[in-house]
């Protein structure tokens, strides 16, 4: 199973930074996450935090200098491979070829890769360096993040469902749940935990932070689930930056399975840095007409972010009891112009849940309701190739059965005119 692979660019030539977009938009297997900076003193930093799996710098005409730089980045993030980046022209490549490759093997570069740079030369690079035999492969946890950009539409109660149930599916110790939404966290008390570190501890301790101590900053709850808490207060909130939380996330995913990010609804610096790491996205959608009109805004911004299509997936929470004037899945799907991938019905019982502490997915039927709702995630979660996840999970029958439904009287836009803006 292949995760989102994350590049370091360095490099302070104007035109790195296009060359390299376009070689990789046009790359047919891999989907990296591009981050750019334009010195070594800031690829050091960067890939302390982020711990990219490829780090891609350009020979300067000094090897010595690409020397120290490989020794630093092995330093601060061992595993990252580091790829040197060369224009034949500057280097007078020809004469003094063979005297660059061995200082740069020297300087424990894994590869080299000419500019001006192409596709398919990324690509084969990419399957040289990532696609490595199992065994020395380390692999990695998935990390879903649940958003929206609307509040109260059942963000929090899906991820602790779908952490909870995902945990009770695995042995203890497999899943972390982190509760992103700094000054709204509500996954403890949905959890009936009181923690007292948490993800404002991983910040203030960002330069000891490793994958031991971002497991003994989570608490456990009986069902086998850990929790990176919400800070409890604003000025706590204010550690935590879009560089630590990177760290974090990074560091988790090395020693859990599975990741879950529970967010707050903004798409700021602190959720680009959730989407860049994640290998699914599950945007909530509430069926209210307000809701869906936000998140049919919202889904083409995320592709426009870098963040793919085919990398999200559409919840539809019925947080409301049905009455008339309900939406139906197809004005959603209408106005989305795309499938909803999960309904959840309405479940009254979250309230008493609320109130216990006591999570209601972990004591309800998985036959129907809401109980086979997140199971549908959680089966979706435990199969799914998530490197290179399907445009949807239904069969293409289903899809061209949905837009059929879509076309006829009485669904999309047409039952609810108000869908239309
Ligand atoms: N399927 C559902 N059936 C009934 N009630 C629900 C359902 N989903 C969520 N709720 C209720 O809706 C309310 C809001 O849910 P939740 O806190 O999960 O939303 P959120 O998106 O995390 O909100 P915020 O943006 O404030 O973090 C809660 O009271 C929750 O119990
Ligand atoms: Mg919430």
């Amino acid at each position: 199973m292949e995760t989102t692979p994350q590049i370091l660019v360095v490099g302070s030539d104007p035109l790195l930074r296009g060359e390299i977009e376009a070689a990789v938009s046009a790359l047919r297997r891999w989907r990296p996450v591009l981050h750019f900076v334009q010195s070594s003193r800031q690829a050091i930093e960067a890939a302390r935090n982020r711990r990219p799996d490829i780090v891609c710098v350009q020979i300067e005409a000094d090897p010595r200098s690409l020397k120290t730089f490989a020794e630093e980045i092995g330093a601060v993030a061992p595993g990252t491979a580091v790829v040197a980046l060369y224009r034949p022209e500057n280097l007078g490549f020809g004469e003094n070829e063979h005297q660059i490759i061995i200082e740069a093997m020297r300087a424990q570069v894994q590869d080299f890769l000419r500019r001006p740079l192409t596709a398919p030369e990324m690509q084969q690079l990419l399957d040289r360096l990532l696609r490595r035999p199992a065994e020395q492969k380390r692999e990695m946890g998935k990390v879903i993040s649940i958003v929206s950009n609307k509040g109260g539409v059942g963000k929090s109660t899906v991820s602790v469902s779908v952490a909870c149930a995902l945990a009770k599916r695995l042995p203890p110790g497999k899943v972390l749940l982190i509760d992103a939404s700094l000054h709204l966290g509500s996954c403890a008390p949905m959890l009936d935990l009181t923690p007292s570190t948490g993800l404002a501890s991983a910040a203030r301790e960002k330069a000891r932070l490793d994958e031991t101590l971002v497991r003994k900053l989570a608490v456990r709850h009986e069902c086998g689930l850990d929790l990176l808490a919400a800070p409890i207060d604003a000025v706590d909130a204010s550690d935590i930056d879009d560089e630590a939380m990177s760290r974090t996330i990074t560091l988790a995913r090395r020693s859990y399975d599975y990741v879950i990010v529970d967010t707050f609804p903004m798409l700021d610096g602190l959720i680009m840095a959730v989407l860049d790491l994640s290998d699914r996205a599950y945007v909530v959608v509430q069926n209210t007409v307000p809701n869906v009109v936000g998140a049919a805004r919202l889904l083409p911004v995320l592709e426009h972010l870098g963040f793919p299509k085919e990398r999200t997936r559409v919840i539809l929470n019925n947080n409301f009891e049905r009455a008339p004037g309900t939406l139906s899945v197809g004005d959603v799907e209408g106005r989305l112009d795309r499938a909803v991938d999960h309904e959840i019905p309405y479940q009254k019982k979250l309230i008493t849940a609320l109130n216990t502490g006591r999570p209601y997915v972990l004591h309800a039927t998985q036959l129907f309701g809401f109980g086979k709702a997140i199971k549908g995630v959680v089966d979706e979660l435990v199969t799914a190739d998530l490197g290179s996840a399907p445009e949807r999970a239904t069969s293409a029958d289903e899809q061209a059965e949905k837009k059929v439904r879509r076309a006829e009287p009485g669904f999309g836009t047409a039952s609810n005119p108000r869908l239309a803006n």
